[in-house]
């Protein structure tokens, strides 16, 4: 949810005379830009030098651009050390006092927090009883001034961090910074993301490696429960238990400019035209020398793959659609049964899951802590776990034991679009290697699925390329206020996605149906010129579908309904039935969620534009949803 940045260095000048500067206002506020997708309530800084009596701060409730016209109107003092927060509020509403960082000990101790504190009101009372004021309604406050206290009481910051945690209940990453030790920022991380950025001269912290990848590409991963100390020339883990601890460096495998907007109005806009390309990224080398399929990290064994009996996926929002169109060439090619559940759901139900149960977890962002929990209960229940991620050092690889990386590059827009794809095509990818480790499929069989995977990205490009008709309509339709959409087999999940585009861009109800399932109550809905976009299998799939939702648009075009159909190209049959069709490239019927898709995002993401609204970063949303 909240985007962190810590940052400490060029603190010292040759001549060992302490020489401050402007440097970390500025990569804070860089990094702040890069983080703003994580949340975007409020945002703030705090600044730390030599001889400063008290830190030097400015917050402000909305975007970052608000927090920098307040900077251009009271400027700031150079430093020597920062940090920084964009907000997703949770604890006290959006405005300029709840903002980050949160002051202590009279402003000479700054914090700020990703998560909840759980036990904040009793920690609250114990500090209102032992006279603190406090200026905001946040959890982060009572942290800064339990920090403050502990720091009073040892006067060192990492060592207060460690007596504070310990008092704390609930997730957490929390960055401390201290007047009294202005090269120094110090971390604390437990469930909840924090990496480290590795310099010279200069050391940075984040909530993912977006923070700091304009400075540099070395990474560090922490575990859980550990606590991390930078100063310019040093980078110090420790557990919470007090013994050392150890990160794992690796260098971030994309620039800082895929993290730009690239001449595209929205980082939306730029994303949806780099599908062709993560799909592309997402199946390259995958096939070794032998010519089977290999996965990226596993610690599960063959046998084990070849044990199981049923696959749970878990994972929320587009990535649990992305899993539930994964289900259907699962079960088809490796004769599993397959069940997908909302990780938020999965624990609360006592599942039935065991050593013979895969659990795959699909997550673009790596943090999202539904699904980490879930798999963390899949695993204490004996589960192997299996997760596919897009957000390289992220937590959920980490916990799993294995990941297939869908390489996506960095996905910004809180919309998801090229993650859902990507995630689609890891899924395949695992599909087909259960298929192969299993033996369901000989390796030609598995031959020909791959390469008709790997001509998708050229349709995807097709699809996109043809996406100006589909603004238009999006453009003529600005006052609608409902739209449906149905899909059957591996549309329906489509239909879900493209449903959840539309509320999540352009606030508007949308809801997405199993065409079959129309007739059970949902027709009721239809009403004059209500738009109902479906999407039409292809009229050479073996599903005997494809009639079936011909005659789904015929019933709800009867009542009146404005037909938007999504169909391949040269359906003859559903032409005369449609008001507008978007046509698709021809492609197997399991491979169309991956064409059909795109036309919804692009329709969601211009009726948001034409309606003037933030595309990039739609209301109460945030990208990456780091609390239960
Ligand atoms: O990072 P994750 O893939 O775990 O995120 C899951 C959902 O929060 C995410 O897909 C969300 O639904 C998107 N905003 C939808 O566009």
């Amino acid at each position: 949810m909240c985007g962190i940045v810590g940052y400490v260095g060029k603190a010292v000048a040759p001549d060992n005379k302490v020489s401050p500067s402007h440097r970390p206002q500025e990569v804070v506020l860089e990094g702040l830009r890069r983080l703003e997708y994580r949340g975007y309530d409020s945002a703030g800084i705090a600044l730390a030098a030599p001889g400063m009596t008290e830190l030097a701060s400015a917050k402000k409730a909305g975007k970052l651009t608000n927090l920098k016209n307040e900077i251009l109107q009271n400027p700031l003092p150079e430093a020597t050390a920062a940090i920084g927060h964009t907000r997703w509020a949770t604890h006290g509403g959006p405005t300029d006092r709840n903002a980050h960082p949160h002051l202590a000990d009279n402003g000479r101790l700054a914090v700020i927090h990703n998560g909840i504190i759980e036990n904040f009101a009793e920690l609250k009372a114990e500090l209102v009883e032992a006279g603190v004021t406090f200026l905001s309604d946040t959890d982060t406050e009572v942290a800064a001034h339990i920090i403050a206290r502990c720091y009073k009481g040892t006067e060192d910051l990492t060592e207060a961090m460690r007596l504070a945690v310990g008092r704390f209940r609930g997730t957490f990453t929390l960055l401390a910074v201290a007047a009294e030790d202005p090269t120094t920022v110090v971390g604390a991380r437990h469930d909840s993301p924090l990496v480290v950025g590795l310099g010279d001269g200069e050391n940075f912290l984040g909530s993912d490696v977006a923070a700091f990848v304009a400075y540099t590409k070395d990474a560090m991963e922490l575990e859980q429960d550990q606590i991390v100390t930078i100063t310019p020339t040093s980078v110090n883990v420790i557990n919470f238990d007090g013994t050392p601890g150890k990160g794992k460096t690796y260098a971030v495998d994309w620039d800082a400019e895929a993290g730009d907007k690239g001449g595209f109005a929205s980082y939306m806009d730029k994303e949806i035209h780099e599908q062709p390309q993560a799909i592309a990224d997402t199946l390259r080398g995958r096939v070794d020398a032998n010519g089977a399929l290999q996965l990226d990290e596993v610690s599960i064994d063959e046998s084990v793959f070849r044990a199981i009996d049923q696959i749970i996926v878990i994972a929320c929002g587009t990535a649990a659609y992305a899993g539930q169109v994964a289900r259907y060439a699962i079960e088809h090619w490796c004769r599993i049964p397959v069940e997908i559940e909302l990780a938020h759901e999965f624990r609360y139900r006592d599942p039935i899951v065991n050593e013979k149960t895969l659990v795959v977890a699909i997550s673009q962002s790596g943090e999202t802590m539904d699904t980490l929990m879930a798999v963390r209960h899949a695993r204490e229940q004996g589960a192997k776990v299996l997760s596919i991620v897009n957000a390289q050092g992220s937590t959920i690889p980490r916990e799993s034991d294995a990941v297939l990386y869908t390489h996506a590059g960095p996905e910004i827009a809180v919309a998801s679009t090229k993650a859902f794809t990507a995630q689609i095509t890891a899924a395949y990818l695992l599909g087909m290697y259960l298929a192969q480790v299993r033996g369901n499929k000989f390796p030609d069989e598995i031959d020909s699925l791959l390469s008709a995977l790997k001509a998708i990205p050229a349709k995807v490009q097709t699809v996109i390329e043809r996406g100006e008709y589909v603004k238009a309509t999006a453009r003529s339709m600005k006052s609608a206020d409902s739209v449906l959409f149905l899909g059957r087999h591996v549309g329906y999940p489509v239909a879900m996605e493209g449903a959840l585009k539309l509320k999540e861009l352009a606030y508007i109800h949308a809801e997405g149906f199993a065409a079959g399932e129309l007739k059970h109550g949902p027709i009721a809905l239809i009403d004059e010129g209500l738009p109902v976009f479906i999407i039409v299998p292809s009229p050479r799939s073996r599903t005997g579908l494809h009639s079936k939702v011909v005659s789904n648009i015929q019933e709800v075009r009867a009542r009146g309904a404005r037909t938007l159909v999504i169909a391949e190209d040269g359906d003859d049959a559903v032409r005369q039935f449609a008001d507008e069709i978007f046509w698709i490239p021809n492609c197997p019927t399991l491979m169309q969620p991956l064409l059909a898709a795109i036309p919804l995002q692009i329709f969601a993401m211009e009726l948001a534009t034409t309606k003037g609204l933030d595309v990039d970063q739609p209301r109460n949303l945030a990208k990456s949803v780091t609390v239960e």
